[in-house]
């Protein structure tokens, strides 16, 4: 498999399997649908000699089509009540859209399209027939059925997980229905997997296979930047397009500080990623149309501290942490989660945190319409040396003017 050039295959193994852990994050519980699906599909391609990266890859990201529906895929097909709804019925087409997207997946993206669809012609969404499937798309619906099965039990009893597979045995191809049967009786392996801090090893372990390097400075991960602020801008209604719009207002602040071309795309993709740790809020607590209790404003208030950390875990991402992280502070130190001050705040951040504040003005929320552009320059302007840097305030007063004119904003 071709890596996503200038990004190191190290660095593209981090990224995919950070986007998929994210997808899986409902709050703050991790699924790890991703990943196990991942780790199955990887082990019954070795068993059938198939070139595993493609399935690890296509297992990581295989229902990156179902992100931002307002319950886990999961749950909804350990329910069974997905047959009807077309969002479902849709996902493995839209998923394999966005894989495309990625330089040198387009295999993996058929693998993607194919996930449900089964050997007897009864699945989704084409009810394409036996070889007219991918052997990728039926190794990792076999993975993704295991994963389902791990999840209806309890205390991982083997055998019932095997008696539930063998069931199943019309939805595949002969071998890879032989194959998986193979997987599941290696028991530690089935057992490594139920368990979360084992999970995260195997992952790691996966990732250490790739024999380039992974260094912070690594170009070439703009593709993942965006598909990172489409999934925080899916998981949360009302914010639609609030990271990109953020990353616009940002570079135009930016611009007029003079910060120079180089720092004004850093600038940008931290921008765009300001509000990454939001993924691990209560959907329920952000989309809340009422004033928040003190403890669900305590919850809101961590996010910046998650984005920090799940920046810093990618290393391709992790010089941008700080930066985004920052984006709450404020300038008489009253901010969080630091309460940093002054010009201890990254002028990044600073830059970000106007952007912020301009678009939750300019936006409309649950507990407010959205106000004019000029208006927004009076809020911003009355917290010109208590919020907000007094030269950084004036700067984005510039930039909103430039920004009002450009866009005919009156
Ligand atoms: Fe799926
Ligand atoms: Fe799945
Ligand atoms: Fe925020």
């Amino acid at each position: 498999m071709t890596s996503v050039y200038p990004l190191s295959k190290k660095c593209f193994a981090e990224l995919v399997s950070t986007l998929s852990m994210v997808m899986d994050m409902e709050e703050n519980i991790k699924l790890y649908h991703g990943w196990r699906v991942a780790l199955f599909a990887d082990r019954i391609g070795n068993v059938l000699g198939m070139p595993t990266d493609e399935l690890f890859y296509g297992g990581l990201l295989h229902d990156i089509g179902a992100l931002g529906m307002e319950d886990h895929i999961v749950h909804r097909i350990m329910n069974g009540d997905y047959l009807n709804d077309p969002k479902i019925l849709a996902h493995p087409l839209k998923g394999a859209a966005i894989v495309k997207r990625l330089p040198g997946m387009e295999r993996i993206a058929l693998y993607v399209e194919d996930h449900h669809e089964r050997w007897d012609g009864k699945g989704y969404p084409a009810g394409k027939k036996g070889r007219e499937i991918s052997g990728g798309g039926q190794v990792i619906l076999a993975a993704d059925l295991i994963d389902i099965s791990l999840r209806h039990i309890k205390k991982p009893d083997i055998k019932k997980i095997v008696d539930s597979f063998r069931t199943l045995k019309s939805f595949f191809r002969p071998d890879i229905y032989e194959a998986a049967l193979e997987v599941l009786g290696d028991i530690p392996f089935v057992a490594a997997m139920v368990d979360y801090n084992n999970l995260r090893y195997y992952i790691e372990s996966r990732i250490r296979l790739e024999e380039d390097q992974c260094s912070p400075d690594q170009q070439g991960g703009e593709i993942f930047i965006n598909i990172f602020a489409d999934i925080i801008d899916a998981k949360h209604a009302y914010t639609g397009g609030h990271s990109r719009r953020v990353g616009e207002y940002s570079l135009y602040i930016g611009r007029v500080l003079n910060i120079g071309s180089l720092f004004e795309d850093n600038l940008y993709k931290a921008a765009l990623l300001h509000d990454f740790g939001k993924v691990a809020v209560p959907k329920r607590i952000l989309d809340a149309r009422r004033r928040l209790s003190e403890a669900e404003f305590n919850i809101v208030k961590q996010h910046p501290v998650h984005t920090i950390e799940l920046l810093n875990s990618v290393t391709s991402l992790s010089f941008l942490a700080e930066a985004a992280g920052g984006h709450h502070e404020r300038y008489d130190g009253k901010g969080y989660p630091r309460g940093l001050k002054g010009s201890d705040i990254p002028l990044y951040s600073q830059i970000i945190s106007l952007a912020d504040s301009l678009d939750a003005i300019t936006s409309d929320r649950p507990y407010q319409k959205a106000r004019s552009f000029s208006r927004a320059a009076e809020i911003i302007g009355e917290m010109r040396g208590t919020q907000f840097d007094p030269d950084i305030t004036d700067a984005a007063l510039e930039a909103i003017k430039e920004f009002a004119v450009k866009e005919k904003i009156v």
